[in-house]
């Protein structure tokens, strides 16, 4: 029995040896050791010993069973420390390496162009407003005095969706949508998308934005409406830039007018981005149509207004010096970094 014991110790001894991980190492435990185990049995035989034999073997047994305890935790611990270091050295941080660099986005030019004139607006006590895109035929012609078959129709090329949906040609439903729910005074703004089957060029696209501006009160006039264009001018483009007032027609005004700018390109001398006219077109104007009142229950006797339509692209690039108004939709890094 002692020689079992011994044979126990020295078969523990080796296997310690070759042991690689903690799990093999607890598998040697109960092996040995455990309830079922080697020594376990061995310690179950002690009955059949002498009186004599059975305190010598029960202490040698005792002894090997610390032992070989003692060398499983010391194994067990040299074990976890080559873990540890081992999961040191792979989670290793080489904090020397050079970071990665984030490019920031920055502001569409139109997001910062409206935004500006947002402001300059919002200053002389303008209201923000907003309408939808896809708009009713009501709304986008003939409560603006442009019945069917009105000649009108055919400047602004429509995307129809049916016979009565569309999306909307220009912002001035708005002025329509704001003055049905709120009597006058009225002072708002209104910036948005708008959408024409017109021809992509320099100038031109078939979906752009507008910024719709309207003022009711009683007492207002032409007079009014071009001393807030001149503000506006002037503050967006500066003190010294050449802006025109051209007699125009809009079924929704009377009188109407366009509002041109010098080309910035040639300076009024002639070049591709002013189609050789000297001068780009930003906006149309007017006054309020006394039948566009009526149609939104205002009495045209008691109140008067102005309202004015303004293509953003154009005076973003006027803004910019931008000389195509396709560079805006590209989405090219290399443009749109510029105006950070
Ligand atoms: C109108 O849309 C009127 N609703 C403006 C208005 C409002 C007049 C209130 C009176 C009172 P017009 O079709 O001219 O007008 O367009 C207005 C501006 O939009 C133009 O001056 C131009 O700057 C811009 N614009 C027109 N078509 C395009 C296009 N295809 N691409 C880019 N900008 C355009
Ligand atoms: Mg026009």
């Amino acid at each position: 029995m002692k020689q079992q014991l011994e044979a126990i110790r020295e078969k523990a001894e080796n296997k310690l040896k070759e042991l690689a991980d903690t799990q093999e190492l607890e598998q040697l435990r109960v092996e040995i050791l455990g309830k079922k185990g080697e020594l376990t049995s061995i310690l179950k035989q002690m009955g059949k010993l002498s009186a004599e034999e059975r305190p010598v073997i029960g202490q040698l047994a005792n002894e090997i069973r610390s032992y070989i305890e003692s060398k499983i935790d010391e194994k067990k611990s040299e074990l976890e420390q080559a873990q540890l270091l081992k999961r040191l050295e792979d989670e290793k941080i080489d904090v020397t390496l050079p970071g990665k660099e984030f490019s920031l986005g920055n502001r569409h030019p139109l997001e910062t162009v409206i935004d500006e004139i947002k402001e300059i607006f919002v200053g002389m006590g303008f209201e923000i407003v907003e309408g939808p895109e896809v708009e009713s035929d009501y709304y986008n012609f003939e409560a603006l005095n442009i019945p069917k078959d009105h000649p009108a129709r055919d400047t602004q090329d429509t995307f129809y969706i049916t016979d009565n949906i569309l999306l909307r040609t220009q912002t001035s439903p708005v002025q329509v949508r704001v003055m049905e729910k709120q009597k006058p005074p009225i002072r708002i703004l209104s910036p948005g998308r708008v959408y024409r089957s017109d021809a992509l060029d320099a100038t031109h696209s078939p979906l752009f934005h507008q910024i719709e501006g309207l003022v009711v009160d009683k007492g207002i006039t032409f007079a009014d409406l071009k001393g807030t264009l001149e503000t506006f001018v002037k503050r967006l483009y500066g003190e010294d830039s050449v802006v025109r007032f051209r007699p125009h027609h809009f079924p929704f005004t009377e009188p109407s007018a366009e509002v041109d700018v010098q080309c910035f390109g040639c300076h009024g001398k002639g070049c591709r981005l002013c189609k050789n006219e000297g001068w780009i077109e930003i906006l149309g104007c007017g006054m309020v149509h006394p039948k566009v009142l009526e149609n939104c229950g205002i009495d045209p006797e008691e109140y008067s207004g102005f309202a004015l339509g303004l293509g953003l692209e154009r005076v973003a690039m006027r803004r910019y010096g931008v000389d195509d108004i396709r560079l805006f939709y590209e989405n090219d890094v290399r443009f749109l970094k510029q105006f950070k």
